[in-house]
């Protein structure tokens, strides 16, 4: 009865399942995964919500790219990241989940392909999915810092290949597109007619002091969507809001900017109050942004510290974004080691292969819970 679109397996995963009967009997769990920032402590100002209250919000007139006043205020926000883009360039999206979406239903057909990073974001494999798109690996290599294994994509590059995926500053591994690669890539993909998609949500969480440049101000001769949204650099997930800004060749940029106003026109998904509040909200996120900045850097501190000359476990430097990855003893299986953190440690902790690394044995954690949690979850993985 239903499409073959969705996974045919739909069951739990062990660690999940073993998570739930722990919570259920009442056991506390300190939960490393959690990279919800509504529910780490910060302080979200009271007049939130008061934004999405304004009169205008009460007519709707659709726009399929969105409300100007928005448009604008994202533009300010490109600006404020070291990007000009021009108004209508910009187009909104419920989120950036959502902007994915979208942009496969601009560029691939059914078994068309995408190439995506590995290690990288897991929920790249279902968001192609359920639009009928192939994924096709491609590998971050890990030698001292991350760098993309520029062999494997042009190996991996077929008649089918529609866009490249990069995710900058990627997730988990807090690494950047490097300048070298990204100009390289640029020039693979013009030359084919393949898109770049940069997923760039993490590019206001440097973690090494120094500004990071946004893939479009090297990327300039493939056609190139930049996807941001209020979850990541605003802290606000709840408010669903994401945009995309287009950028290449004029000619390709506005054939797209066209289908990507019949797309949005067919579902007109974003809401009006929240487009209506976009300037308001995007201004209120600064004060979040730096909440949540401090508390990454804290915790980050902390793990450095606490893992500091123990010659069993690495912790792999991250440039940017909200976790870091453990490097421990593969003297288990990663499942049994989070299983096992789970069952007798009372700590939840993402195991790489959740994020497809290469190999065992890596974990991964959160750098958003609060402080004395997260040293208390990180005194028990190592303790363990
Ligand atoms: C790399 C990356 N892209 C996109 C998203 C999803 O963002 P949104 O909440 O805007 O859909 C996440 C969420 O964790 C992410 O890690």
């Amino acid at each position: 009865m239903f499409s073959s679109r969705l996974p045919s397996a739909l069951e739990e995963n062990a660690v999940t399942r073993v998570h739930a009967r722990l919570r259920t009997a009442g056991t506390e769990i300190i939960d490393l995964t959690e990279t919800n920032p509504t529910r780490v402590g910060l302080h979200y100002p009271a007049d939130l919500h008061a934004m999405l209250a304004a009169p205008a919000a009460l007519s709707y007139t659709p726009e399929p790219l969105g409300m100007l006043s928005a448009r604008e205020a994202v533009a300010r926000e490109y600006a404020r990241q070291g990007l000009t883009v021009s108004l209508d360039r910009i187009v909104l999206t419920g989120s950036t989940s959502e902007a994915y979406s979208l942009l496969f239903k601009l560029l691939c057909d059914a078994g068309d392909e995408v190439l995506i990073p590995q290690p990288s974001y897991p929920l790249f494999e279902l968001l192609s999915r359920l639009d009928l798109v192939t994924t096709v690996p491609y590998a971050l290599h890990m030698h001292g810092g991350w760098s993309l294994d520029r062999d494997g994509i042009a190996s991996a590059l077929s008649a089918r290949t529609r866009a490249v995926l990069v995710v900058s500053p990627n997730n988990p591994t807090g690494s950047v597109l490097s300048a070298d690669d990204a100009v390289w890539l640029d020039e693979l993909c013009a030359a084919r007619d393949i898109a770049i998609i940069a997923d760039e949500v993490f590019l206001d969480y440097s973690l090494r002091g120094s500004r990071l440049h946004a893939v479009a101000e090297r990327v300039t001769t493939a056609l190139t969507f930049s996807l941001g949204g209020l979850s990541k650099s605003a802290g606000l997930p709840q408010m669903k809001l994401g945009w995309v800004a287009v950028s290449g060749p004029n000619a390709l940029v506005q054939r797209a900017l066209h289908a990507l106003e019949l797309i949005c026109d067919t579902y007109l998904s974003v809401a009006t109050p929240v487009q209506v509040a976009a300037a308001s909200l995007i201004k209120a996120g600064a004060a979040l942004r730096g909440s949540i900045h401090e508390r990454v850097m804290i915790n980050l501190a902390a793990c450095r510290a606490r893992v500091a000359g123990r010659g069993d476990v690495t912790m792999l430097e991250p440039e940017a974004g909200w976790c870091v990855v453990l490097q421990m003893p593969a003297t288990e299986s990663e499942e049994a080691l989070v299983l096992r953190l789970l069952e007798q440690e009372h700590v939840l902790v993402h195991p790489g292969y959740f994020f497809d690394f290469p190999r065992e044995a890596f974990l991964v954690l959160s750098l958003l819970p609060e402080p004395d949690v997260f040293a208390d979850g990180l005194a028990r993985v190592l303790r363990a």
